[in-house]
């Protein structure tokens, strides 16, 4: 695995594996990896033969309120499971000099996926990622990028950029990695404290109440998200952000359960905010 930090460099290495006929994937990532993000590797692995893993926290992604400063990092540990892996070939680990050499003038926005879920709390957050996602997908021209389910309006919005812009490259969706006991993965589990951290199994536990309750027959967006929130608050530890029932291509909220539908919750714990969702197709 090599590791680079210059963006002429990496598009020298990456021509060069594209020549050799090679399908390039990229997972783009903040780093202080875990196994959600290793298993998006590991999906890439599967898929291309030449795989980019992009540490960079993007700074235009984060409000000026939020944790920035105190985002965990530790990149020495991210390059050891990496190369412990073994399926990546580059890992590209710009500095904000390297990303960001003068201010941006040019903004990629989606404002009618950005305004719902956590576009709400974070209006600028889905531009700094939609523009650094094109930044890097220029950098790097994959012909795949994998982005996970966790983050589900996140994939949804790259989705539709990369539909509306007409990104030659496929994005592929990785399911949410959990812990044992149903919390999905995340970099910043480690704000919780231990009393925090036993409660937060309630956003995957509302959730798969939801799921079930669809599974048992007809139901609505309103009967859902009113379920998912009582739950939330009957636990009394979190406080809520937002538990909603949306369309996975829109992300307005709906009442009619049909397509392709996400469940998604947003707990605040303390000052960690933690996001889940599930993504069902209801025929
Ligand atoms: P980051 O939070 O580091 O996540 C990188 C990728 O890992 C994202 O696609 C995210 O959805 C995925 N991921 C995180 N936790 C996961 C889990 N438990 N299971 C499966 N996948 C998981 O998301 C970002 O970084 C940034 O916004 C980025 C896309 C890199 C742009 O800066």
């Amino acid at each position: 695995m090599q590791q680079i930090d210059t963006i002429d460099r990496l598009r020298e290495v990456v021509r060069a594996a594209r020549a050799e006929g090679n399908r390039i994937g990229l997972v783009p990532t903040m780093g202080y990896l875990h196994e959600g993000h290793l298993s998006l590797v590991e999906a890439a692995k599967r898929q291309a033969d030449f795989v980019v893993v992009s540490i960079f926290v993007n700074p235009l992604q984060f409000g000026p309120s939020e944790d920035l400063d105190k985002y965990p990092k530790d990149l020495e540990r991210d390059l050891a499971l990496l190369t412990q892996q073994g399926h990546c070939d580059v890992v590209f680990t710009p500095t904000v000099q390297e990303m960001y050499p003068t201010p941006m003038a040019t903004s990629v926005e989606l404002p009618e996926l950005a305004k719902f879920l956590c576009g709400k709390t974070r209006p600028t957050h889905f531009q700094g990622v939609a523009t650094v996602v094109s930044k890097l997908f220029h950098i790097v021209l994959p012909d795949v990028a994998f982005f996970g389910q966790k983050d589900g309006q996140q994939l949804a919005v790259i989705r539709r950029m990369v539909k509306d812009l007409n990104f030659p490259i496929e994005v592929v969706g990785v399911p949410t990695v959990r812990e044992a006991d149903g919390l999905a993965k995340s970099s910043r589990n480690v704000y919780l404290t231990p009393e925090e951290r036993a409660h937060a199994t309630i956003l995957y536990r509302a959730l798969c109440w939801a799921r079930d309750r669809i599974a048992k027959g007809p139901t609505s967006g309103r009967e859902l998200s009113d379920g998912m929130r009582k739950i939330i608050a009957e636990d009394g530890v979190g406080r809520l952000d937002y538990a909603e029932v949306v369309s996975m291509d829109t992300l307005a909220p709906i009442e009619r359960l049909e397509g392709p539908v996400m469940l998604a919750i947003a707990v605040y714990f303390g000052k960690a905010r933690l996001i889940d969702n599930l993504q069902l197709t209801i025929e």
